[in-house]
């Protein structure tokens, strides 16, 4: 927390203002990509249950990067976007749609991550 501040402190105002932009627009991501993980494993349960394992890993991983962004706003004096309700809805239907349209999507993200060949 205390260096956080020291950090910010050494920064000029339009520094620390482009420091609280990136985390704002991270943090939202990390909120839509929690959202898109979570519509996809709702497909994949019905259409493809062996890539679940490594769509439920990944969203973990999303859910710790949405923490550590949070986690990293407050000191720095950044908000959370207002816009939070459209990242989860965007989010959202772009996980289901990707999923349900794009068999093939799911697989590569399991392809990717070496759960199928
Ligand atoms: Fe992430």
């Amino acid at each position: 927390m205390y260096a956080a501040a020291a950090m910010m402190n050494s920064l000029t105002m339009r520094e620390q203002q482009i420091v609280r932009r990136i985390l704002k627009v991270n943090h939202a991501g990390e909120h839509g990509a929690i959202r898109i993980y979570g519509a996809q494993l709702i497909v994949a349960r019905r259409r493809f249950p062996g890539i679940c394992g490594k769509l439920d890993e990944m969203l973990g991983h999303e859910i710790r990067h949405h923490s550590a962004f949070a986690g990293a706003m407050e000191p720095r004096g950044a908000k959370p976007c207002r816009l939070m309700f459209l990242w989860a809805w965007g989010g959202w239907w772009l996980g289901f749609l990707t999923a349900f349209l794009a068999q093939r999507a799911l697989k590569c993200v399991a392809v990717e991550c070496g759960k199928l060949r």
